[in-house]
């Protein structure tokens, strides 16, 4: 057989999911592995859903998306964001945040292009960077995961297209300092580069801080590709619904892509996404207050148990390091898998800079997350 992809065949699967490997056919296993919030989705979402199904809209969706969400959406980010969007020039609807990272990458990238991050971080923008052949330019954050604003600075080249940002981000759980974003800004602004921020965990952010989205800073606009989804604050992966919002110019060329790629999104998902839309935010208050709950209960668990960590501002991970344990990352993940049936994700899977940490996901229930930590100090106990 003649050779397949080199591109794709260079993508590792996913350790991820070999740790879903891991753990299947365990009833005991308590995962903190997965980015995915553990509440119900609400109810009008699921009902526009399904009245949308009733009404037989199982057609073809525009490809841009349903006119009724665009206009909602750009009620949204003006009211939320800030941003100043027209909802038939500067948004497209997508299957999910996944899918407007892809549209961001297909839009602006030529190969050889050069795209800078910080790493750790998500693992997607790793492999869509290889896809579209840019090149992946990884800054190591500072020791508290905020932005190596100097680092970042030294790497631009000429053939720097793009600065992804994340934040809050996963993995780290870190929330950009407005005073760091000002700088990755100006930054932007001299070298005549884009900005791809991922917006997708903008309402899990605590400490009082706000989430500031660089579209909506002076001259910023045109630079920025903002992405998000309704994955995250509606509790609502399955639903495969995100959007971008962006320049005229970038989201013609992302419709170009979506329509021969995947022609549209869900139909009826769209609906639900209207419904969830129309809903009062002060739903999501008492969620983000549980949420915060359990990031202290776990954040003081695993200082007690020995961890050095950051404390996370923003998301729903921390990041301990592995050190004290004399493990790094994939051996701690393997061995507490096996020993104590807990599954958190290796550093590794982050980039290049995290071999001797572990992302732990605190978005289960309490009682599971102190019988995790319970587990977690035998494992390291018996070390
Ligand atoms: C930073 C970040 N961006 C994008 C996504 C993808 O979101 P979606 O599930 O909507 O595709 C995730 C999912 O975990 C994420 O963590």
């Amino acid at each position: 057989m003649k050779e397949k992809s080199h591109v794709v065949s260079k993508a590792p699967k996913s350790t991820i999911r070999e740790l879903f490997d891991l753990a299947s056919g365990r009833s005991d296993v308590i995962s903190l592995g997965i980015g995915q919030p553990d509440f119900i989705t609400p109810e009008p979402a699921i009902l526009g859903n399904i009245e949308a199904l009733k009404n037989k809209i199982t057609t073809y969706a525009p490809t841009r998306g349903v006119p009724e969400l665009l206009e909602l959406l750009e009620k949204k980010v003006y009211r939320i964001n800030n941003i100043k969007a027209n909802w038939k020039d500067n948004i497209i609807v997508t299957n999910g945040g996944s899918q407007a990272i892809t549209l961001a990458f297909a839009s602006i990238f030529n190969p050889g292009d050069e795209l800078i991050i910080s790493s750790p971080n998500f693992i997607s923008y790793f492999y869509c960077a290889l896809f579209f052949g840019a090149k992946l330019i990884e800054i190591e954050r500072n020791k508290d995961f905020s932005l190596n604003i100097k680092g970042i600075r030294d790497a631009i080249t000429p053939k720097t297209k793009a600065i992804l940002i994340n934040s809050p981000n996963n993995p780290t759980g870190y929330a950009l300092a407005s005073s760091e974003l000002k700088k990755i800004v100006e930054i932007i602004i001299e070298n005549d580069l884009y900005l791809i921020s991922d917006e997708v965990y903008e309402n899990y952010i605590y400490d009082g801080l706000n989430h500031i989205s660089p579209a909506s800073l002076k001259d910023m606009f045109e630079r920025t590709i903002t992405l998000n989804a309704m994955s995250k604050l509606f509790s609502a992966t399955g639903f495969r619904i995100g959007y971008v919002i962006a320049s005229k110019e970038i989201i013609n060329l992302m419709e170009k892509y979506h329509q021969y790629t995947v022609a549209g999104t869900n139909h009826a998902a769209q609906y639900g996404f209207i419904e969830a839309l129309k809903m009062d935010t002060n739903f999501f208050k008492e969620i983000l207050n549980s949420f915060d709950e359990r990031r202290n209960l776990v954040c003081n668990r695993l200082k007690e148990i020995g961890f050095d960590l950051i404390k996370p501002r923003g998301a729903f991970y921390v990041m301990p390091s592995t050190k004290n344990f004399l493990l790094n990352g994939k051996e701690f993940s393997q061995r507490l898998m096996k020993e104590q049936a807990v599954a958190v994700v290796a550093g590794s899977t982050f980039g290049s800079f995290s071999d001797y940490m572990i992302r732990i996901s605190y978005a289960t229930e309490i009682e599971k997350l102190k019988e995790a930590m319970n587990r977690i100090e035998k494992f390291v106990q018996n070390l």
